[in-house]
């Protein structure tokens, strides 16, 4: 067996399943760049029939990415299949991933195939995707509740048929560590042409165990884990790619395995990610939370001084943690803002796109002198330049909070090119400028979630917020960054109103 450990993120597909996480096609490209760098070994880039934006999106990634697999997934249909093969025709290296519910209750209720019938779809799927691709992986979702004889039989039949990986999803997250581990040796050790496969599982986070569920089936001979930055997927998520790749690195003597990701890069695609989605990393989380290495109590802050790996067990640094660095000032020129976002992993599509970034760019450092990797991810971020079919822009804003006054707000905006005003008073600064916008674009939608974080530190640090918004059971993220946190909040709220109007025909794959 080897000891390579696969590392497949689905960041770009079952992470983009969380509500509120959907990405642009630009912002997909942008984060399978960065992971990319990372090096991470297969990316799923996303689900191509479910909608052509998706479609879309998987073609961008597969033409920008060359050193990573670029993976799209497919139910066993032929049409789902092609649609798949056709998104991925420009990759350097192109994965199919077609799947089928295997379960009693899954196929029963939610199919309502039999046994016999989903076996004989499977193989098929696997032999239309083999005429596009050598490289095809197989899951029988909702494994974890599977019956093992019928996932032998099932798995066999997919190897034989030219599966090269076998995905062992716990797609409910209903598994326990130690049974989920042996259920995967179990398959390995019973399944005669298990040898012409590499082994592979994907857990959800339901009960909390997506990544010892994962760790145990490596433990078990698992070659391959699908987790996703951060751990964002589905409900409550899948397991998280940081965890186990430095759960891995740290514990050698448990998993003697290769793991080829840089993980420097962690914390840079943890933000990215964050950024793009929405989604803030709470505090606390391992590895990319803010205080994942950081000593509270006079005991630890003494046993780190006096040395590190009293307290630590991994260097920050090695996750990519450093002291914010300050890459560029008001004196920067174009190119040097250029070449550090293609560090970053930004790629315009124009020029103008370009120009217009580094505008802003200069706008932001007459305002803030030090500009770190995070306030440029903030600007490109930073959605004006980025929402495709921009309907509302902010042009003016004008706020009065004063002591003991009602505040209030005059907000002017660019509704599909025409001015329009409005203003009105609020509980607060950020109230007034809502109940302002919401009076020009009457959306009804109802604000889920409004939250602030500073981007670096110090008063001069743009603040960034982060609103969700729900209209009609459809749910979506909107951001915005800016030194003056009322001013963010209008662009945060004006992103998820733009994002809300995108069209929302988007098929889910476990439908
Ligand atoms: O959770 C799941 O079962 C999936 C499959 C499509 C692999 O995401
Ligand atoms: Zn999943």
């Amino acid at each position: 067996m080897s000891n390579k450990l696969v590392i497949f993120d689905t960041t770009l597909r079952d992470g983009e399943q969380s509500p509120g996480a959907s990405m642009t096609r630009d912002e997909k490209v942008r984060i399978a760049k960065a992971l990319e760098r990372m090096r991470v070994d297969v990316i799923e880039a996303g689900f191509p029939i479910a909608s052509p934006g998706d479609f879309e999106a998987v073609q961008a990634v597969a033409r920008a990415v060359k050193e990573s697999t670029v993976c799209g997934l497919a139910r066993a249909v032929d049409k789902d299949i092609d649609r798949a093969a056709e998104a991925l025709e420009e990759a350097e290296s192109a994965r199919i991933h077609t799947f089928i519910a295997t379960s009693p209750i899954h196929m029963e209720k939610k199919l309502r195939m039999t046994p016999d019938q989903v076996l004989e779809q499977a193989v098929r799927a696997v032999r239309r995707a083999r005429q596009f691709t050598d490289n095809v992986e197989f899951s029988p979702e909702d494994a974890g509740r599977s019956e093992i004889d019928f996932l032998c039989r099932v798995l066999e039949a997919v190897i034989d048929a030219g599966a090269g990986t076998i995905n062992i999803p716990d797609t409910v997250g209903y598994s326990l560590p130690h049974r989920f581990g042996a259920l995967v040796g179990d398959l390995i050790a019973r399944i005669p042409n298990s040898d012409k496969a590499v082994f592979s599982v994907h857990c959800h986070n339901d009960l909390g165990l997506a990544v010892s569920n994962s760790l145990s089936a490596v433990l078990n001979g698992a070659r391959q884990v699908e987790c996703t930055v951060n751990g964002l997927g589905e409900r409550a998520g899948n397991a998280a790619l940081e965890e186990i790749v430095m759960a891995v690195r740290t514990r050698k003597d448990a998993f003697p395995l290769q793991v080829d990701l840089d993980t420097t890069q962690i914390v840079h695609c943890s933000r990215l990610v964050s950024n793009i989605t929405g989604f803030p990393v709470q505090p606390n989380k391992a590895i990319v939370g803010a205080n994942a290495f950081a000593h509270e109590s006079g005991i630890h802050q003494d046993g780190v001084l006096k040395s590190r790996e009293t307290y630590e067990i991994m260097r920050a640094q090695d996750v990519g943690w450093s002291a914010n660095r300050m890459v560029l000032g008001k004196h920067s020129g174009r190119n040097a803002f250029r070449s550090r976002l293609d560090e970053l992993g930004v790629v315009f599509d124009s020029e103008e796109e370009l120009n217009a970034a580094f505008a802003r760019f200069k706008e932001l450092a007459d305002k803030k002198h030090e500009i770190y990797d995070e306030d440029l991810q903030a600007l490109v971020t930073d959605t004006s330049l980025r929402v495709e079919n921009e309907r509302f822009k902010l042009l003016t804003m004008r706020v009065c909070s004063e002591t003991g006054e009602t505040p209030v707000a005059a907000v002017t905006l660019s509704i599909d090119g025409a001015e329009h005003t409005a203003t009105q008073a609020g509980s607060g600064p950020v109230d007034a400028t809502y109940r302002a916008i919401e009076a020009l674009v009457q959306s009804a939608c109802d604000l889920q979630l409004y939250s602030v974080n500073n981007i670096t530190s110090g008063t001069d640090a743009q603040g960034e917020v982060t609103v969700r918004l729900e209209k009609g059971g459809r749910i979506v993220n909107g951001q915005g960054a800016d030194t003056d946190i009322v001013i963010a909040s209008a662009k945060a709220y004006l992103h998820g109103l733009n994002k809300m109007l995108a069209p929302g025909d988007r098929t889910h794959p476990q439908r």
